[in-house]
């Protein structure tokens, strides 16, 4: 891992050296923009601070949890601590496999699914179920508290990266109907739901989490309460399908509250960037972002302000994690394109590139900000780039 910087070394001015011409040619800096500038360029003026947080986590590399018909690894603030807005996990169910009937009391839950196919089934508070399938490039979202069930369908195994609006969310502390009614007293869970004691008694003891169920039919079953109306209020965005926005280095599809509307906390974004693209020098206003590395590699570099920055090479696998308002780039390296799963913790997606901000501003401003000269700075974008 890479070290913080530390402070701006490469240009301790002192103040008499900024009343003197000879220092400001050898730092190349124009004397107009630094006679502006009381406490000249390289001074702390705010005093020492923490360096920065890691910001890289490799979650495929964790140990997790695995069963007969599945495995899960996650990251939270207890693997990840910068991550305290958005916990990840890397789910895999095998043909068949279930991932139980539980709820989340304190993160509502956003999925990708990276390969394979799944069945998902939820219940709203208004009593309404739903029960839709899920392949590849999908996405589902079941706000906080909303009770679901995941199997997988097959062929093959199902590989899903979820994550959770709650960095201090756990995947292996949710509430799981097993644990639930194997925990009350067996008198009330066998008057409750209308079997006996001695069934209720009989069953495990605990929590099942991810069980190896039958391979469910194609055509789904109706619900036992008869067949579901169709929902009012759909759980389920076909993101891969959803139309890009083209750059000549990539494209990026987001879906944000706008296009899908129950997805209330959080903006989901599959970003794809050919071999040698950058992503350019952009902050969001509104949001942290949390990245899930799925194929090829990036160096991204962040910016946290106080002389602070830092920069980490990610591979497939490897999660990063973006504190809301630091600058940040990613840079694709190696011959593979590179995709990355994005979430930010908003609904709402905003976001700042430098280059629509340099655009916004008079080009003397930006000449005296940096001691350009005006051929320079006609030189600079006047609009966001996007993927270069
Ligand atoms: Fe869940
Ligand atoms: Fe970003």
């Amino acid at each position: 891992m890479k070290k913080n910087t530390g402070g701006k070394n490469e240009s301790k001015l002192s103040r008499r050296d900024l009343l003197t011409s000879a220092p400001l040619a050898a730092a190349g800096l124009a004397a107009g923009s630094l006679i502006q500038a009381p406490q000249g360029r390289g001074q702390s003026r705010n005093g020492p601070h923490e360096p920065l947080q890691p910001f890289k986590y490799d979650i495929e590399s964790s140990v997790g949890w695995f069963g007969p018909g599945g495995s899960a690894k996650e990251a939270n603030i207890e693997e990840f601590p910068i991550s305290e807005s958005i916990a990840g996990v890397s789910m895999r169910l095998k043909p068949g496999g279930l991932r139980e009937l539980h709820w989340h009391a304190t993160a509502a839950e956003w999925a990708y699914v990276v390969e394979g196919n799944i069945r998902t089934t939820v219940i709203v508070p208004n009593g309404q179920a739903e029960t839709s399938d899920f392949g590849p490039g999908d996405i589902w979202y079941f706000p906080k508290g909303h009770g679901h069930a995941l199997q997988c369908l097959g062929p093959g195994d199902a590989h899903f990266i979820l994550a959770f609006d709650n960095g201090h969310f756990s995947e292996f502390g949710t509430f799981s109907i097993t644990d639930w009614v194997t925990l009350t007293p067996p008198n009330v869970a066998a008057r409750n739901l209308g079997l006996s004691e001695a069934t209720i008694a009989a069953l495990p003891k605990g929590e099942l989490y991810i069980g190896q169920g039958k391979v469910p039919p194609a055509i789904p079953e109706a619900f036992r309460n008869g067949d579901p109306e169709p929902s009012q209020f759909p759980h389920k965005f076909r993101l891969l399908a959803h139309k890009p926005v083209k750059f000549p280095g990539g494209e990026e599809r987001i879906v944000s509250s706008a296009e899908f509307p129950i997805q209330t906390t959080v903006t989901g974004v599959i970003m794809d960037l050919k071999p040698g693209a950058l992503r350019e020098m952009h902050w969001h206003p509104n949001a942290d972002e949390w990245q899930y590395y799925i194929s090829g590699r990036a160096r991204v570099g962040i910016f946290g302000a106080h002389g602070r920055t830092l920069v980490e090479e990610f591979r497939p696998g490897n999660v990063a994690f973006i504190k809301q308002g630091f600058g940040h780039y990613i840079e694709q390296i190696g011959d593979e394109p590179t995709q990355i799963l994005i979430v930010l913790n908003s609904g709402h997606y905003q976001q700042i590139s430098i280059s629509s901000w340099l655009g916004g501003n008079p080009p003397s401003m930006i000449a005296d900000n940096f001691g350009w000269a005006k051929e320079q700075v006609a030189r600079l974008p006047k609009g966001a780039l996007g993927i270069l």
